[in-house]
């Protein structure tokens, strides 16, 4: 994607279309169009959230104007702005065309800079499509945008257009993993993916195999991996490695390739969806290429244990007891409780960080979905602090976070009979019960969970959110690691 910033007039700019936000009760508008457009066309359109009408200039060298609503300016916000982007982008494509013009919108309480990193993840969000496994692309891809911007917006444009550049790339990136079938993306395959993501970028990479874990006594993940031929892999990247002089801070993503429920099944019907269960792994390399590109003066650490969940003569049965890395045994309450063993041993490794705050994101249980649907991820903390910097974040990225108690009084569901704890602790409050069993790896450091379940694959297209992988996480946790590092 080429994004320039111009600073010609519109009346004077020429570009086969240009997109327009507008409002639906203010008398200045985000964008001045009354030049180019009849006041016959603004007057009747309602300006909707994400209402469009494309419109065709008499006068000027611009050939077309995509209208899109931003509803009432009182309540146009930054996700209301990344909205109306990604829907207007569609028009475009949609038209046939690849490259598009967009003026900075003018809305109150939003800086040149934002705006500019607002409207090109929107536009880069939103014209999003996966043909990696298709013969002849299925759409017009989006290559130029020229943003418009004022000599006196120009820096402050340049610079909010990098970043959003290198947010949203990152976010497709994760979107194309989710996106890919388990026979396409094995542990081994993820793995390298990461390797070369890490080499581009300049992050250090480190991937262990299950030789390696076996040293560690990684009991938990290698349990999960034992139904699979493919061996599981865990992928440390690292951005400002070695820096002990910089607040290390750890991410953690779920990297569960393909979840069958192992020895216990999951019914056939949409099982083809826990390809997406490696997502919170897809989003932590997606974050980790945003802390490098994004050069935070942190010390960024991504775990991502890798391996499927399949049934098979050697696979993990129900009863089962593994050991894991901390030395806390585990009874195998369910099979298809996989994601928490895995995220057990990895937020144990995290402790050699000494880390200021972890998180882990994960699509752990199907409770969350019940809970929260698909447009609110599940957030459950031993910290106070963190808590309220991750629903900042999720305020400014439009990712949004509900959060759920890490109630002690539900503790008891988890104790075993015969081990130290069991990865099951019955259908009700699935979600917490989930968080208390990780939260019981995770005593040494703040740490938040993110129960990302059902927001990771998209069930329909709207605004900047396309059909399928979301990458649902990303700008959150980015936003995050970018305020801890302002206040650092
Ligand atoms: N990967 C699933 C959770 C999931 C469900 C993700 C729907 C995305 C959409 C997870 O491994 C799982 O199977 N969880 C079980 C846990 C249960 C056995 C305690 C579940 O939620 O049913
Ligand atoms: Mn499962
Ligand atoms: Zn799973």
């Amino acid at each position: 994607m080429q994004v320039s910033i111009v600073t010609t007039a519109i009346k004077s700019l020429k570009s086969p279309v240009l997109i327009a936000g507008l409002f639906s009760d203010a008398v200045t508008q985000p964008v001045n169009l009354e030049t180019l457009v009849d006041a016959a066309i603004l007057a009747d359109f309602k300006a909707k959230p994400c209402q469009t009408l494309t419109v065709y200039p008499k006068t000027g060298s611009i050939e077309r104007i995509v209208l899109v609503g931003l509803g009432e300016q009182a309540s146009c916000t930054l996700d209301t702005v990344r909205c109306a982007a990604g829907t207007g982008v569609r028009v475009v494509t949609e038209l046939g065309l690849s490259a598009l013009a967009i003026p900075l919108w003018k809305v109150a309480g939003i800086d040149p800079q934002q705006m500019a990193q607002t409207l090109v993840e929107g536009l880069i969000l939103g014209s999003y499509t996966f043909n990696e496994l298709k013969s002849e692309p299925k759409t017009q891809a989006l290559a130029e945008i020229s943003l418009v911007a004022t000599t006196a917006s120009k820096a402050a444009a340049t610079h909010g257009a990098a970043e959003g550049q290198i947010i949203a790339e990152s976010v497709c990136l994760a979107r194309n993993l989710s996106n890919l079938p388990a026979n396409y993306l094995t542990p081994t395959m993820l793995a390298d993916i990461a390797e070369r993501v890490a080499a581009e970028v300049g992050l250090r990479a480190e991937v262990l195999g299950e030789a390696q874990m076996a040293e560690l006594g990684m009991g938990a993940i290698l349990g999960v991996a034992q139904g699979s031929d493919e061996e599981a892999k865990f992928v440390i990247l690292e951005h400002n490695a070695g820096r002990s002089d910089l607040p290390a801070y750890v991410v953690v993503g779920k990297g569960i390739n393909f979840d069958s429920g192992g020895i216990q099944i999951k019914g056939a019907e949409g099982m083809g969806a826990m390809k997406g269960d490696m997502s919170g792994a897809a989003d932590t390399l997606a974050i980790l290429r945003n802390a490098a590109l994004l050069s935070l003066p942190l010390h960024v650490v991504g775990l991502i244990p890798c391996t499927e969940n399949l049934p098979d003569g050697r696979a993990y049965k129900p009863g089962d007891v593994l050991k894991s890395m901390s030395g806390i045994t585990i009874e195998v309450i369910s099979t298809d409780a996989e994601g928490r063993l895995i995220l057990a041993d990895a937020l144990t490794y995290a402790k050699r960080y000494e880390p200021r705050a972890v998180v882990d994101l994960a699509t752990l249980t199907g409770a969350c979905v019940i809970a929260l649907g698909t447009s609110m991820a599940a957030l459950l903390s031993n910290n106070p602090e963190l808590t309220g910097a991750l629903k900042a974040a999720a305020a400014e990225t439009g990712e949004k976070v509900w959060e759920l108690p890490l109630e002690p009084e539900y503790e008891e569901l988890i104790d075993s009979d015969i081990a130290d704890i069991m990865n099951v602790g019955g259908r009700p409050a699935g979600t917490i019960t989930g968080g208390l069993f990780l939260g019981r790896f995770a005593k040494e450091f703040p740490w938040a969970h993110l129960d990302i379940a059902g927001k990771e694959l998209s069930p329909k297209t709207s605004g900047y959110t396309v059909k399928g992988g979301t990458g649902y996480g990303v700008r959150l946790v980015t936003a995050w690691l970018r305020a801890m590092a302002a206040n650092k």
